[in-house]
C-alpha cells in the first residue's frame, strides 16, 4: 500500500454515529427500526409528479444560487400565514440542501476560534461538532429531565463575554418537548441589550400536538432581528432523502449566510425547488401534519400501554421518549441493543445524545412510520 500524507483531524476521536450503528444493527437482526427519523411511508405522488414535471420543463442546471424565486415567494407567504410576519424573499430567505446545512452555514458564518455557544442537551448530533470545527466552544447545558425544559437560571449563569450565540430547538429531538411563551421571554430578557445571536433549529415546526402552538422565533421581531432559523421541507414533505430546506435571517446575517453557501453548495436542486413550489401553494399539504402526527403518537402511546415503559411527554417532533425501570437494565445504550435483537425493535439511547453519555434509562422511539409497522412494534415491546 501507498503511503499517503497524514491528516491531523478537526474532529478527533468522534465515535461512529448512533443512527449509523442502530441501523446496522437494525439490519443485521432483521429489526423493526424505530431508532433513525424519517417515515417509512411514501410522499404525496402529486409532488413526485410536479417534480418530474419540473424536470421535463428544463429545470435542470444550476438554480439561482439564493434559491428559487418563486420558492422563497411561496415559503414566505407560508411563513406569514403561520407566523404573521413576511420575510422579504429577496434579502431574508435562502434556500439549501437541508436544516443541517442551513445550521452549519450559518454556524461557519458567524463563529470564530473562542467563541461560546450555549447548546442545550440532548441534541441533535450535528451541533456540537460543527461548533468545534470552527474553533469555538460548545458550553453545554442539561434540559431538565424528565420534562425536558431549560433551566434559564442556568444559561444566566453561564453566559460570558464570548458568549456569540445560543443555538434553540424546538419542537425539540429527541425529547419531544417545545419552548412556551415563557420560554421567549427568558430567552428576550437574556439576550436583550447584547450581542448574543440566536440559532433556532426548527425543522419540526408543524409536529406539535394537543393544540399547543409553535413558538417560532419568525413570531418575535425582536429576537428574529438577531437570529438565523433553520427549517428543513425534507421534513414537512416526507422526504428526508431529498435534503432541501431553508434559512430565514434578518438581510445582515443572509447577506453573510450567503457569502458562504456561494462557495460552500452555491446551489440546490433545480426540479426539487421548482416542484416543491407548486406543490406548497396548497396549504392543505402542511395544515393537516399535526393531527396526521399525532394519530401516530397516540398509537403508539395506546400500543405501549401495559408495559415496562413509561412515556414521557411528547408535544412535539415525531419521537416518544420512553424510561424503562432501573432492574431491566443499567445503560440505555446496551439496552437500546438488546431491544433491536429480541424482541426486535430499535430505538436510540437518549444516551447518545450527549456529550458525557448522560443516562436517565430512556429511550427515543420514531413514530413516523406505518400504521402496521407502529402496531407491529409495540406488540413486540409489550411482550418484554
Ligand atoms: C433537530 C434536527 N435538526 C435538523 C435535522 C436535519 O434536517 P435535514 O434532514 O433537513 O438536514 C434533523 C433531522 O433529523 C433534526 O432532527
Amino acid at each position: 500500500m501507498m503511503n499517503s500524507p497524514e491528516i491531523k483531524s478537526k474532529l478527533p476521536n468522534l465515535p461512529v454515529s448512533i443512527f449509523t450503528s442502530m441501523t446496522q444493527l437494525a439490519r443485521k437482526h432483521g429489526a423493526i427500526n424505530l431508532g433513525q427519523g424519517f417515515p417509512d411511508f411514501s410522499m404525496d405522488e402529486k409532488l413526485q409528479a410536479l417534480v418530474f414535471k419540473a424536470m421535463k420543463d428544463g429545470h435542470n442546471q444550476y438554480a439561482h444560487s439564493n434559491g428559487n424565486p418563486f420558492l422563497r415567494e411561496v415559503i414566505s407567504s407560508k411563513i406569514n400565514s403561520l407566523y404573521g410576519f413576511q420575510p422579504d424573499p429577496e434579502t431574508e430567505i435562502t434556500i439549501t440542501p437541508g436544516g443541517t446545512y442551513a445550521i452549519s452555514n450559518a454556524l461557519t458564518a458567524v463563529l470564530r476560534d473562542g467563541d461560546e455557544v450555549i447548546v442545550f442537551e440532548p441534541c441533535f448530533d450535528s451541533y456540537i461538532p460543527n461548533i468545534r470545527i470552527m474553533g469555538a466552544v460548545p458550553v453545554t447545558i442539561s434540559l431538565r429531565h424528565p420534562d425536558y425544559s431549560i433551566p434559564w437560571e442556568d444559561v444566566r449563569s453561564k453566559i460570558t463575554s464570548r458568549t456569540r450565540m445560543i443555538l434553540i430547538n424546538s419542537p425539540h429531538n429527541p425529547s419531544g418537548s417545545v419552548l412556551s411563551e415563557t420560554d421567549i421571554e427568558q430567552l428576550r430578557s437574556i439576550v436583550e441589550g447584547t450581542d448574543i445571536i440566536i440559532m433556532s433549529d426548527e425543522v419540526y415546526e408543524h409536529l406539535v400536538f394537543d393544540g399547543e402552538k409553535h413558538e417560532s422565533i419568525l413570531r418575535y421581531p425582536d429576537l428574529f432581528a438577531r437570529s438565523f432559523v433553520a427549517f428543513s421541507l425534507g421534513k414537512v414533505l416526507h422526504c428526508t432523502g431529498w435534503k432541501i430546506g431553508y434559512c430565514v435571517a434578518p438581510p445582515a446575517f443572509t447577506k453573510e449566510f450567503r457569502n458562504h453557501h456561494q462557495f460552500n453548495v452555491f446551489s440546490v436542486s433545480s426540479a426539487l425547488q421548482q416542484g416543491i413550489a407548486e406543490y406548497l401553494q396548497e396549504p392543505q399539504t402542511y395544515l393537516g401534519l399535526p393531527a396526521f402526527f399525532q394519530r401516530k403518537r397516540d398509537l403508539f402511546l395506546e400500543g405501549i400501554k401495559g408495559s415496562i415503559f413509561q412515556p414521557l411527554q411528547t408535544k412535539g417532533s415525531y419521537f416518544q421518549c420512553v424510561q424503562f425501570p432501573e432492574e431491566v437494565a443499567k445503560s440505555s445504550a446496551a439496552f437500546a441493543e438488546t431491544l433491536t435483537e429480541t424482541p426486535g425493535v430499535a430505538a436510540i439511547p437518549l444516551s447518545a445524545f450527549y456529550a458525557d453519555g448522560t443516562d436517565n434509562r430512556v429511550l427515543r422511539f420514531c413514530f413516523a412510520k406505518e400504521d402496521e409497522t407502529l402496531l407491529m412494534a409495540t406488540e413486540r415491546l409489550r411482550k418484554i
